[in-house]
């Protein structure tokens, strides 16, 4: 099997290549642009691997993409590519529609006319796996029953939108089209080699720095965490098995409201750094500026998932949090070097509208921490 991998070199593409490549005999090419978020490194174990290449490109870029479907001739895709961060969507929301909407879009195009070229087995066989978020289907109360697969969308932040603006495509180049599509929503992520603008990785790298950790409003909002090798596992299940045309929600009944979150990574500090001289390291949380918009709970049932395709993750939050901060102690030095990349600085007040994520890397808005916790 030949799978093309789109957003291969960042936080969730990385894990799903590591996994293909060391438990299946498939051949990999990853189409990735290098972005500020993308981290190479993590597939060095794979570089030797001849069943894996690395094209740096751009999923907007329709001839690249003709040109890499007529010499690869995949039998799947694993659409991953995105813009990722809500923030970044907040103050420079251009390169999201660029990326996630009109990337997705030439993907299509070209995954679509590779396919009509294909035999009759090899197009029954052929798959277009979109990874989508929970995000799409808006906020929840506190009170709600979890989103399933046919909660209606309500997209909220431009991140959001343009993943739902992207989910629509899928679907409708597979109602028209008839092109085999799958698409899966998950959760938050957690795990190594996530870009350390996303809350566990920030959080850990002020905390080790002795730094104020950001905790935006009080705290109280709720994400429902799923490892990232879960979901690396789930995308895997969902390609081989998935029924065509069928959405899947992914997330392992995790729910935690940030602040317990951020409490308990600083609890995994101070029993894994003993000699710190920032323990207790909850005493660095700060309330700070809540982001515009921001989603009240996110929440995933997974009943689908388990039940057609038998999918369980493999570790529960404890356990994949502690592995999360050991990993992230042990890679100090690239947290450290990743700080050239992004300050840490405050994402997402939405200050003046920037040209792109490039433009939104190097910083906007407040460091000010507004309130202590008590
Ligand atoms: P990431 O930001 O870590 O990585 C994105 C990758 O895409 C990077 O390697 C980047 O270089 C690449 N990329 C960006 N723009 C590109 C372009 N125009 N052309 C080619 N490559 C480009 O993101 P992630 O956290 O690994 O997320 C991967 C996918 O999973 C995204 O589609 C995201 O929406 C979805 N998702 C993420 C989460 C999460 O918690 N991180 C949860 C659910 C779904
Ligand atoms: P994030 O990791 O940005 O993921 P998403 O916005 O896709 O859920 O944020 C997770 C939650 O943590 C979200 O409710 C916003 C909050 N958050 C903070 O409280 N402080 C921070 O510094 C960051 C980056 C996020």
């Amino acid at each position: 099997m030949r799978l093309l991998v789109t957003g291969g070199c960042g936080f969730i593409g990385s894990a799903v290549v590591r996994r293909v490549l060391r438990t299946t005999d498939w051949s990999v090419v990853v189409l990735d642009k290098l972005t500020y978020a993308a981290e190479p490194r993590a597939l060095e174990e794979t570089a030797a691997d001849p069943r894996y290449r690395l094209v740096v490109g751009d999923v907007t870029d329709a001839e690249l993409l003709a040109r890499l479907f007529a010499e690869y001739r995949p039998d799947a895709v694993l659409h991953l590519a995105a813009e990722s961060h809500v923030d970044r969507s907040i103050d420079g929301p251009e390169a999201f529609l660029s990326t996630n909407v009109v990337g997705t879009f030439r993907l299509l195009e070209a995954a679509l006319a590779h396919w009509r070229m294909l035999s009759e087995p090899e197009r029954s066989r052929f798959r277009f796996h979109h990874v989508s978020t929970d995000e799409v289907f808006g906020a929840l109360a506190p009170e709600d029953a979890p989103f399933r697969e046919t909660s209606p969308y309500d997209p909220r932040s431009p991140y959001a939108a343009s993943k739902a603006a992207a989910d629509h495509l899928v679907r409708a180049w597979w109602h028209t089209y008839g092109l085999p599509v799958l698409i899966s929503n998950a959760s938050n992520n957690y795990g190594p080699w996530q870009f350390p603008e996303k809350l566990i990785p920030l959080a850990l790298t002020k905390a080790l720095a002795g730094e104020p950790i950001p905790v935006y409003g009080r705290g109280e909002q709720v994400r429902d965490w799923l490892h990232v090798d879960d979901h690396a596992a789930a995308l895997l299940a969902i390609l081989g098995r998935g029924r065509v045309g069928r959405t899947y929600l992914v997330g392992a009944r995790a729910e935690r409201t940030n602040l317990d979150l951020v409490r308990t990574l600083c609890a995994i500090l101070d029993e894994l750094v003993p000699n710190s001289p920032h323990r207790p390291h909850a005493r660095l949380i700060r309330f700070v500026a809540d982001r515009p918009g921001h989603d009240r709970r996110y929440a995933i049932d997974p009943a689908r998932l388990e039940v057609e395709l038998g999918w369980r993750p493999a570790r529960s939050l404890e356990e994949g949090l502690r592995a999360t901060v050991a990993w992230y102690l042990a890679h100090r030095d690239w947290l450290a070097e990743m700080r050239a990349r992004y300050d840490g600085r405050r994402l997402g007040l939405g200050g003046a509208p920037t040209a792109g994520a490039e433009a939104a890397a190097a910083g906007t808005g407040r460091t000010e921490p507004e309130g202590t916790e008590r």
